[in-house]
């Protein structure tokens, strides 16, 4: 639920950390349970694993009593559920996750709904249903689960008759054009996968009327409807429609199913909640161009469409209108002011973008903002080459220190101020919001105030606290609050990271041990007549205590 992807998610999903009831809709029935006497087995944790086992294809809905979405969906189901049952015999159930959390936690419910599909006795691996919710998408989609995902032709005729006819096509088709066997498993795999997005076909035979396709595999785009594209015509498509994979005895899995995730995108295209999905699934580094009228939109389609050209297979590139997305751009480390372009490299999380204006020259601006194509190619070329330099998001280098012991860092100065060729520098990556860093603030402190009394080891280690929340450390990217760090004097490397729980007395053990110069806080309390502070300790167990509810703090602070 990272990189920005949430807020379009939550338009479809209700998160599993919602308590509260949402809005109340004129839906068919009174909440998302599904009632007695329809086609939906309802299941509890005691007859669940009974049902799966009993039955070779069943698709399961997850869901809440108060989850407005599941509630739209429900009719749907039903439908779908009545004719699966009927034509083929496949089953549906409902576990209420408000009653049996249990088996959902089990099960790694996300969201509400999570409809997931269960074939011979188990969860399938890629389980999640994706599609559209509605009665006949659910149907077909249950139903192909059925026949063999590939589906093999004898002849060019036939392929092109049942597959490949404009009005065949509501999917991209793949068609394999050999048979080794090694990569007909791999496509067959992928086949399972991807059937709700794509039609896989495999002809051998085909390929002897064109030769220059034996031993390929070609993915098809299905025709653009003539009527949709003039009220709309927004997307740079690939011209033609064919893509080719050479190689193929070096093809896995991983790759096969990453080519044709962004094989099947346009090469410039306009964001909506569905095509917007497709971009997160390529995992591609992705572009945004961030527009504020459709006149923009349209003068640099055709550009970022030969950059999308260009640089398929590497990253993405994807138009937004600023109106509806404005709030997005703070996931990019971007202000408000468009247009902008900026580059998300989904992999690693890191942002590009191109400079933007101080927000007094924004203020004080009277013609609109001109992108420069020269230095959007530019900035994309030099993200390729591993030499564009990604955007920090920081505070300010504070004026003025608050504790006179820990001196506070963030993202701007965190890299210089870490790494000290005489000192040892003890870091706490904390988060306002956490409450385990809330504790431990006073622990450490402390700590620091007993080193600064001493003379030598006031010299010899530093204390330095982060808010790694609202910091990206991109040279120590802070996963969890709080975390503890020790970069020992004169390393330039990443630094030694406290485990398990900290309270006092372990952090004064982990600066002894990972530090340089091996400072013993217990010698300095004797030295000091200081006696063992108990107090601060006793946190340990509160902390053991809570770190489920801390946990689940964070989380829910993901899906925000
Ligand atoms: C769509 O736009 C392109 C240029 O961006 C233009 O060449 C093409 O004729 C347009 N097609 C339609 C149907 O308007
Ligand atoms: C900093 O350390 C000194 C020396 O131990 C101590 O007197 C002072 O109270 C500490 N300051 C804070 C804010 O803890
Ligand atoms: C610590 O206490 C001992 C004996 O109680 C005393 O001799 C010593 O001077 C004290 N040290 C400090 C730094 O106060």
């Amino acid at each position: 639920m990272r990189f920005g992807a949430v807020l379009l998610v939550q338009a479809l999903f209700c998160a599993v950390s919602w308590v509260a009831a949402q809005d109340q809709n004129d839906v068919q029935y009174s909440d998302a349970i599904v009632p007695e006497g329809t086609a939906i087995a309802k299941l509890t944790l005691a007859n669940f694993a009974k049902f799966i086992k009993e039955n070779e294809l069943v698709l399961g809905e997850f869901t809440v009593p108060w989850c407005l979405h599941s509630k739209i969906l429900l009719p749907e189901l039903v439908k779908a559920a009545e004719r699966l049952d009927a034509d083929k015999g496949i089953k549906v159930f409902q576990v209420d996750c408000s009653v049996d959390g249990p088996l959902c936690d089990q099960i790694g419910i996300a969201h509400y709904p999570s409809l997931k599909t269960f074939k011979n006795h188990k969860m399938m691996k890629d389980n999640e249903y994706t599609g559209r919710r509605t009665a006949n998408d659910i149907y077909d989609f249950m139903v192909n689960h059925v026949a063999s995902p590939v589906k093999r032709v004898q002849d060019v005729a036939q392929l092109h008759e049942m597959y490949l006819a404009p009005d065949k096509m509501e999917n991209p088709a793949v068609v394999y054009y050999g048979a080794e066997p090694q990569f007909d498993e791999i496509f067959g795999k992928a086949a399972n996968e991807l059937l709700n997005s794509f039609s896989f076909v495999s002809c051998a035979q085909c390929a002897s009327e064109n030769e220059d396709l034996r031993d390929k595999v070609v993915l098809y785009m299905p025709p653009v409807d003539e009527r949709e594209l003039e009220l709309n015509n927004h997307t740079v498509r690939p011209e033609t429609s064919v893509f080719e994979l050479t190689d193929l005895a070096s093809v896995d899995l991983e790759e096969l199913r990453s080519w044709l995730m962004y094989s099947r995108l346009p090469y410039f295209d306009n964001a909506n909640i569905d095509n917007y999905r497709l971009y997160m699934e390529s995992k591609l580094p992705l572009a945004y161009f961030f527009y504020v009228s459709p006149q923009e939109y349209m003068d640099y389609k055709e550009f970022f469409g030969e950059l999308g050209r260009k640089y398929r297979g590497k990253m993405n590139f994807l138009g937004l209108n600023a109106l509806v997305f404005h709030s997005h751009v703070r996931f990019l480390n971007m202000k408000e002011q468009f247009p902008l372009f900026a580059i998300h490299d989904l992999p690693v999380n890191q942002k590009y973008g191109l400079p933007q204006l101080t927000d007094d020259e924004y203020k004080s601006l009277t013609d609109l903002i001109q992108l420069d194509r020269g230095e959007i190619t530019q900035l994309v070329d030099d993200f390729l080459a591993g030499t564009a330099v990604p955007l920090v998001k920081s505070q300010p280098i504070p004026e003025t220190q608050e504790n006179a012991n820990v001196t506070r860092v963030v993202g701007m100065n965190h890299d210089e101020m870490v790494h000290d060729a005489t000192m040892d520098v003890v870091v706490r990556y904390f988060a306002d919001w956490d409450a385990q860093s809330r504790k431990l603030e006073p622990a450490f402190n402390e700590v620091a105030a007993m080193f600064a009394m001493d003379p030598e080891a006031n010299v010899k280690v530093r204390f330095v606290d982060v808010d790694a929340a609202e910091n990206d450390i991109l040279s120590f990217p802070v996963t969890s609050f709080p975390t503890i760090a020790v970069y020992p004097a004169g390393s330039q490397g990443p630094p030694l990271v406290h485990q398990g729980v900290v309270a006092k007395n372990s952090l004064m053990l982990f600066i002894r041990d990972a530090g340089a110069h091996h400072i013993d806080g217990f010698e300095l309390m004797k030295k000091y007549n200081l006696t063992e502070d108990i107090d601060s300790d006793s946190a340990v167990d509160d902390v053991v205590a809570n770190k489920d509810a801390e946990v689940r703090e964070e989380n829910a602070h993901d899906e925000l």
